[in-house]
This record gives C-alpha cells, structure tokens and sequence, in this order.
C-alpha cells in the first residue's frame, strides 16, 4: 500500500516541534585500533581516509559464480547500485580440502575480485570465518575435520594463515580495497577465532546472531544481524503476510557500543530456501520486496545505522554439493540481482536509497531528536538530524509497519551552493551541472507534493515537462506545488540575483530508470566517491550503465541495452561525442530539458541454442556394482570398527560405515556389503537398513541384482527393512548395495565450539549406514565386510578447477563420464526422455557447439520438467555440477549456467545422472530437458575465459580405463 506523502502542515508542525539550531557546538573524537588510521570511527560512522562515510554494502560470494571473470560483472552492478561496498565469505571447506592443503587457485583466488573492486570503486569487507553457516555444507567446516577430534582451533590453522595473508597484502593501508575484516560468524560461547591475525591491520569485527551481547569487546568493532522474516524456506510462506518491524536496535547498539557506529554485517536482503518449498525463490522476492527495502531499511537509518550489508546482493549458486543439507542449487536469494545476473527492481530501490546516501553527507551524521507517533495519527516518524549542519531528516512509515511503505523527507539542508527548505517529495541526488545546481526528486505519480527553496524573490520559474508546477515566492523562501505526473519534469529557478537551482522530478518509476556512474579523480582511489571521484552526469534510458568517463567533451559510457534505448544525459553544458560501448552514438543532440540525446541501436542477434529434445544422447548404465562379478572399481574397504561421533550407530557390527571417517566429504555413496549364502545356512527374511543423509536425502537398496526398493521418507535417517525372498539369493557371495545421497553437511551455527571435545554436534551427524542387519540370521551370519564409494579419490581428488565439491560417487563419476573429452562413441543411443525403464541409474551424455554473438550477455539456463516424479538428477555442464533436481521434492527445475562454464564459442558437454526410485514411468525419465534464454543483453563484461580441465587430465592421467 502506498503511503501517502505527509501533508505539509503535519511537516511543519514536526517541524516546529524542534526547529533546528545551527550552527552547534560538536567536538568530535575519533576513534582507530592503534595499528592504522586508514579507517577509523566515531559513534556516528566510519571514517575511511579520513573520509566520513556510510558503508553502504552488498553481499556477494565469489565460490557461488564460478567464473571469475563474470566477478567483475557484479562488482560493477553493486557500484551501479550506488553501494560503495561489497562484503565477501571466503569458504574454508574449498581452500583446504585435506589437511596440510591450502589451495589457493582459480575460483579460490579472490585477487581478481579485489582488483576488480578496486578499479571499479567498492570497498571489501572480508569475512574469512572459518565458521561462515551460510547455507553451505557445514557451514564451510571441511569434511576432514568432521571425521576425526582434530582441536577446532588447530585445526584452522594452514587455512588461516592462507587467506590472511591474502587479505593482508589486499588491506586498504596496502593499496587494496579491504576496510574491516570479519572474525567468525554468529560466534558464541567464546573463545573462538578472536585473535588480531597476523599481518591485519584494519579494524576486526564480530557478527553477532542478534541483540545477543556475544563476544561485544573481543574485536575493534561490534555487530549484529537480523532477519526479520526468518531466512529460511521463504518458498513456503505468504508473501503477503509480514511481521512488525523492530525498534530496539538503536537502544541496544547505544547501551552495548556507546561510542561506536551502529553497524550491521547482514540485514535480510532476500532469503534462503530450502529443498520442497512450493513457491521457490519467486516467493522469496515477493516477501523480501521493494517495500521490505523501503520499510526495513529506513528503519536502521532511524536506528542511526550508517553501515549496512544486505545479505545477499548477487545470491549466485551453490552449485554441485556446496549446499548444506537442507539447501538446494540455487541461492538466486530473492536479490536484487538474481541469479542469471539480471537487476531487478530490488536493484532499483537499492539505487534509489544509495544514491540518495551517496549524495547528502549530513545524514552520515545525525543525532535522533524524537520518536513522534502522534503528531500524524496512524504514522511512526522519526525525527534525526545533522548536530552540525542543523539539516533535519524525517523518516515516517505508518505505526503499523505490516502496511507497507516507508519514506524519507529533509528540511533545513544545503547542497552545492543552494538550501533546501523541506521537501515532502523524496530526494534522490543532487548534481552540479556545470557551476548551477540540481536537484532530484521523486515521489509517486497522482500525489502532490511541496518543496521550498531558500531563494531572494522575484523568482521566474520555468518547468518543462508533464508534471505542472506552481511557484509562490515568500521571500526569501520559494514554494513549489505539484500533483506529480509520470515521467521527468524539469525545473528551473532563477532568482533575482541572478541564482540558478535546477529541480528535476520524477516519478518513481522514472527515478528508477536513472544512472549516475561516477567518474574517476586521482590517484590510487580514483573510482572511490568520498576520495577522488565525483559525479557530474545523469543518465536516463539504458537497463543499465555500467560505468563512465569524460574527457574534455568526450563523453564515454559502458553499459548494456536490451532493446532500442533512448540515452539522455544530464550534465556537460557542452558535449561533442557520446560513445557507448566504444562505439560513437551518432544524432546527438539537446532536448529542451537541456539533456544531450542519442540513440542506442538495438537489434535482436540470432541466439541458436540446440534442442536438447531432439539431440544425440549416449547412454550407459552407471549400476555396476549390483552385478555379482564387479570389479570394484574404485571402491575401498569399509572396515573401520571405530568413531568419535557423537551419534554412534544404532546397530550393525563390527564396521563403522560414516562416509566422513573414509574420506568422503560430499556427494553420492555406494556400500556394498557382502554375506555368503548355500543350502546350509538359514535364509535372512529381510535386509535392514538404517541409512542417514539429511532430510531429504534418498537411498536404494539392492539385494544382487533384485532392486529392493527406496529408502526416501524425508527422515534424517530412514530405517527400512526389505523382505528377502530365497529365490533371490545365490549360492556363495551375495550383495547388499546401497546408494545414497550425501545431501551435504548440516550447519551448526552458534554451536560450533572449540575446545577440545567440545566439537560443534551436528558437524558430526554421519553421512552414511547408522545400522545394517540380516533380519532372520543370527549375529555369526551377518556380513562379512563392506566397500565404498564415495568422490573419485576422496580429499585428494584431482580436479584442481572445479574443486572437491564438484562429484560424487556414483559409478559414472567415479569414471569421468561427466567431463568433456570422455569417449562415449561405443555408448548406446538413448536420450534421458526414453530413461532406464526400470529404477537403478544411468548417464545420459550429449555435445553441441554454442556459437553465440559476440558482445552480449545472453544469460542461459537448463530446463526440467517441472512434472513431479520418483527420480534425483545431476546436471554436469563442460565436467562441472551445477544442478541437482529431485523431482518429488523440489522446487526447482531451472538451472541457470553462466558462460564461462558454458563455452560460447566452442563445444559443450552435457550429463545427466538419472537415479530412478520408483517403478512407474514418471520416476525412470526425465520427461523433458531444454536449453533456454533468460534475456539478450548487449554489453556485458567481456573476455570471459573457460577453464574445463577434460577426462584425460583427471582420469586418464590416472590410470582410469575408457570402458
Ligand atoms: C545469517 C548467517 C548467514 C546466512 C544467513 C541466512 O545468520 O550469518 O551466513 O546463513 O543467516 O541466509
């Protein structure tokens, strides 16, 4: 619901309530760490360069776009955005996938994205954990430390020392873009990581689960984070339905940091999903909305919040079996970028709110002067205001947070050389347009609003433009009126000595569609705004701009079109080129706005994709191990009689069979157990599992080849047993094989504890048989032993790009089916739409060659059919996992792949695994599977290599037979 604009006689008398007094006696005391004064702080706000500032910042995790030249992409949406920031998880579990190993490689090596950061203009906040949550498997913890009682702390070490001294060389008092380094995450319990890193100099902070006082005086900073509408299974809830909005937040911070600035690591930007969600990451970003922005957002500018990290900006993909156990592929996050990398309007709200923090410094100071929730009934105004330049700042919302909207007006403020008396229309920006200043407002369209400009009367006015304005000059303040129409309206003031104040008004939607990239100062932080750079242009028109430069009257603009634009750009008097993508835009000319105009051709390029449906696809069965002559490929020995889990398994002996304990950290498991049987001994009547795996994980069981059945009730572990009938048993070795998924570690949270025996519970639920037996046989007739499989060589695994997350167990991958450069030639012909017939699991390959257009981003994704069904699926692209459908539990069946992964130029790869659970049709295929395009955009970022390292390289090399 809309919020009406507040009336202006309600300003006044809030207004009146409190007039300002300026100019006022401040002292001001900063505050640094004693190790740097590149970033310091009083209890008002950072200071970085001695520059006041607002952290303005955007969550973004390099490990879930695994194309480091698309991190670009996002740092350039984030500064786009108007965020001066960008905060960063490392991930523990991918750097250090064994002990002693610290890798520091490909998507590993986040030097590329602070490079880019610091190019671009973004600050880094670095969030190293170790312990990081969320939403990946155990929370970052590697599975090697999950298998043994390796001290927490020691434990950490080699990755530590790794990272930091990454981020150290990368610190802004080196030149780099990093500010504040984060030290665990929603610690609790202390002591935990809380020593000053070696080689860190900037400021160290905690990230506090809430208003939980955990850790306040262990780091230089506190903070806490709070998700007001949960941040998990946003799929399942009423997005229509909110909760009220918190108002303790500035009382906490001021009773626990007095002194300190009111800092929040995360705020809710979107929210997590998780596995059988029915609405998806759709819901998500309905409930976590534009709205949501407005209301939540302004209410930790009232709270005197003046640095905030939205949690996520760019969600991407926890791809192949980076999700915790609960999470599915995607981490689209409902955020203002989605997962294909497309802004959406959380993108322009954000833009909105951030230009508007970028342009008027006086809010990165202010001191509430009142709460006021009766002076307009039904509205909940607070009232801040700058302690010395007496500008007043009121944010109003109604008293009822739950109808939802939320503005911010000012009274009493200067900008370049002009005042401003109040405005009830909401400001954007502000530009010097070549020595006269403008203004930019908006509001929405149909409601009237007034502005006052301190102005020696007479003054003309001349508006061009759909909205109609009235001017009435009280000297020396003179009014503006309108009823706001859609579109831009430009206003020009010119006073009777000879002031000129240009007032530009939009409505909303309009106010969204407007750029104001920055361009580069000197020196070392060129890009920064607060430093060097300055903003002189605004930009209508292009879906985005990404950045620009201005040399003399040379205008250059980088940015991406969708469709045929029309540029418009506020600023240099006098213009002679624009060129757009390094491209000269001809026709320039001037409007009568005084905005230099051009055209920005578009025209559809041809964007061939295959039809997957009607492809070659090879097949091969990927079950071997079921046959009584397998070779057992691949699989060791289970045969350890001992754990230090906590969760002890149930029954079955004497082997312990938790995956972890073997080296098998992540994907798909196979046990194979065996026991002898002849006319002598007594048949078992049933074979019995206790298989564990999370939630939603599924097992198969076969006796021989005789499929058994699934195991799959959405139990975090399943205990069936399978009657045994003796026809299906052979005389002598006998095989009990079960499949299962490892659906990723659970998190732990708060709980992930250091001391010794002490280790954080859930990091050690098992992924694997709590209990195995031959019901009917007596303990002498059980197994006589068990192998498994788990990822191709385990923690050692070869595959140095696509890292120790990216395979499974399953014959297929155990193989290399999956990469590129597999021989599949002797294969059978059949496509996943035929599928297996019968349940079991099998690979599905097929190649084509992407061919297309330079110069554009075509954002591509994998398509299921969304129709339910008793199967679990993996997408490998080019030899890297990036989905896994399950098609009776969901949501998701779209699986965006970004280039990078996919060549655009050259050959692909594409595999599918298909496990068929069930017997019916709908269970043993996949019924459809396309390849799409989400958009055309010209632009992008360019150069975007691919690094597919092929089957030769990681099985070949390894002594791995093609048949
Ligand atoms: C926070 C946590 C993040 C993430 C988020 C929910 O509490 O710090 O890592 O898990 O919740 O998406």
């Amino acid at each position: 619901m809309q919020l009406v604009p507040l009336h202006i006689s309600a300003l006044a008398r809030l207004h009146d309530k409190n007039p300002p007094i300026f100019p006022r006696s401040f002292a001001s005391s900063r505050s640094n760490n004693g190790l740097t004064q590149a970033v310091e702080w009083d209890e008002y706000s950072f200071f970085v360069l001695g520059n006041r500032t607002f952290i303005q910042s955007g969550e973004f995790h390099m490990w879930r776009l695994p194309v480091p030249s698309l991190w670009r992409d996002i740092v350039q949406k984030a500064k786009s955005a108007g965020l001066n920031t960008i905060s960063v998880y490392f991930h523990w579990g991918l750097t250090n996938p064994h002990s002693g190993e610290v890798d520091l490689t490909g998507i590993n090596d986040f030097q590329p994205f602070f490079d880019a950061a610091k190019e671009e203009g973004i600050w880094v906040i670095a969030r190293p954990g170790p312990y990081i949550n969320s939403e990946t498997s155990t929370g970052g913890v590697p599975g090697h430390l999950r298998s043994n009682d390796t001290f927490y702390h020691d434990a950490w070490q080699d990755y530590w020392t790794g990272v930091i001294g990454l981020i150290a060389k990368n610190q802004v008092t080196q030149g780099g873009p990093i500010i504040l380094l984060q030290i665990e995450n929603e610690y609790y319990n202390g002591p935990g990581q809380n020593d000053r890193p070696v080689g860190v100099v900037v400021p160290t902070f905690v990230n506090d689960a809430g208003e939980f006082n955990n850790l306040v005086n262990d780091t230089d900073i506190y903070g806490f984070d709070a998700y007001p509408f949960s941040a998990s299974n946003c799929g399942n809830a009423d997005p229509t339905v909110w909760r009220d909005v918190a108002t303790t937040w500035r009382s906490y911070f001021d009773a626990t940091v007095p002194g300190q600035p009111h800092f929040f690591p995360e705020f809710q930007g979107g929210s997590a999903d998780n596995w059988g969600s029915t609405g998806g990451y759709g819901t998500c970003r309905e409930l976590v909305n534009t709205n949501f922005q407005r209301v939540f957002f302004h209410q930790l500018w009232a709270s005197g919040v003046t640095a905030e990290n939205f949690y996520m900006f760019y969600g991407g993909t926890t791809w192949a079996q980076l999700p915790y156990s609960q999470g599915y592929t995607s981490y689209d996050y409902g955020a203002p970028v989605n997962e294909q990398r497309q802004i959406t309007a959380k993108h322009a709200e954000l833009k909105l709110q951030s230009l508007f923090l970028r342009s008027f410094s006086d809010f990165y100071m202010t001191d509430l002067i009142e709460v006021d929730t009766t002076t307009v009934p039904s509205l909940y105004i607070t009232h801040l205001q700058n302690p010395v330049q007496g500008s007043s700042f009121y944010i109003f919302r109604h008293n009822d947070a739950t109808i939802k909207d939320s503005f911010v007006i000012a009274t009493d403020f200067v900008f370049g050389s002009s005042t401003l008396r109040y405005s009830t229309a909401s400001l954007l920006t502000w530009l010097d347009l070549s020595g006269s200043d403008m203004l930019v407002v908006y509001g929405y369209a149909g409601q009237s609003y007034e502005m006052a400009f301190e102005l020696s009367g007479p003054v003309t006015l001349s508006a061009i433009g759909p909205t109609q304005i009235q001017g009435t000059a009280t000297d020396p303040t003179f009014t503006l009126n309108f009823s706001l129409s859609p579109g831009r309206t430009l206003v020009h003031l010119t006073a009777a000595d000879g002031k000129e104040l240009a007032v530009l008004i939009a409505d909303y939607d309009a106010a969204t569609t407007l750029w104001q990239p920055t361009i580069a100062g000197d020196g070392n932080y060129a890009n920064y705004i607060g430093v060097s750079a300055s903003t002189p242009l605004l930009i209508s028109g292009p879906y985005l701009v990404r950045n620009a430069s201005l040399n003399g009257q040379q205008l250059a603009l980088w940015g991406d079109v969708a469709e045929t634009t029309t540029v418009n750009i506020f600023g240099p008097r006098a213009l002679s080129s624009v060129e757009w993508n390094n491209v000269p835009l001809g026709n320039l000319t001037q409007t009568r706005q005084g905005t230099w105009q051009a055209t920005i051709s578009f025209s559809q390029p041809a964007v061939t994709l295959p039809d997957l449906g009607s492809a070659t696809w090879r097949f091969r069965d990927s079950l071997p191990e079921i046959q009584p002559d397998f070779d057992g490929f691949a699989m060791i020995p289970a045969n350890q009689m001992t754990t230090t889990s906590v969760f002890p398994p149930y029954y079955g002996a004497p082997w312990i069979l938790y995956a972890d304990q073997y080296g098998f950290h992540a994907g798909n498991l196979v046990w194979r157990g065996t026991f002898l049987h002849d006319s002598n001994t007594t048949a078992p009547t049933a074979v019995n599992v206790s298989a564990s795996g999370a939630l939603n994980f599924a097992a198969s069981v076969w006796l021989n080849t005789h499929y058994l059945g699934p195991s799959d009730t959405r139990g975090r572990t399943n205990n069936n047993s399978f009657p045994v009938t003796e026809d299906l048993l052979l005389t002598g070795e006998n095989h009990v094989v079960v499949l299962q998924d490892h659906m990723g570690g659970d998190l732990s949270g708060q709980d992930v504890c250091c001391t010794p025996g002490g280790r954080a519970r859930d990091l050690q639920q098992p992924r694997g048989l709590q209990g195995y037996y031959l019901v009917g046989r007596d303990a002498s007739a059980q197994f006589t032993g068990w192998t498994l499989a788990g990822n191709f060589m385990g923690e050692r695994h070869p595959d140095t790009v696509r890292k120790i997350y990216n395979e499974g167990g399953l014959y297929g991958e155990r193989k290399g089916w999956h990469l590129p450069g597999f021989d599949d030639s002797a294969w059978e012909e059949r496509t996943p739409f035929e599928g297996l017939g019968q349940p079991g699991v099998g690979f599905f390959r097929t190649t084509f060659t992407l061919d297309l257009p330079q110069g554009y981003d075509i954002p591509l994704s994998f398509v299921f059919d969304s129709a339910v069904g008793h199967y679990r699926s993996q997408l490998y692209v080019n030899g890297w996992q990036m989905g896994k459908r399950i098609a009776n539990i969901g949501p998701q069946s779209a699986f965006p792949v970004h280039e990078g992964v996919l060549d655009y130029h050259g050959e692909n790869t594409v595999v599918l695994s298909l496990w068929a659970l069930g017997n019916g049709t709908a269970d043993t295929r996949i019924p459809s599977f396309k390849l799409v395009a989400n958009g055309t955009y010209a632009g992008g970022v360019r150069g975007i290599a691919t690094n597919n390292p092929d089957w030769d390289e990681l099985r070949g090399k390894y002594g791995v037979s093609f048949d």
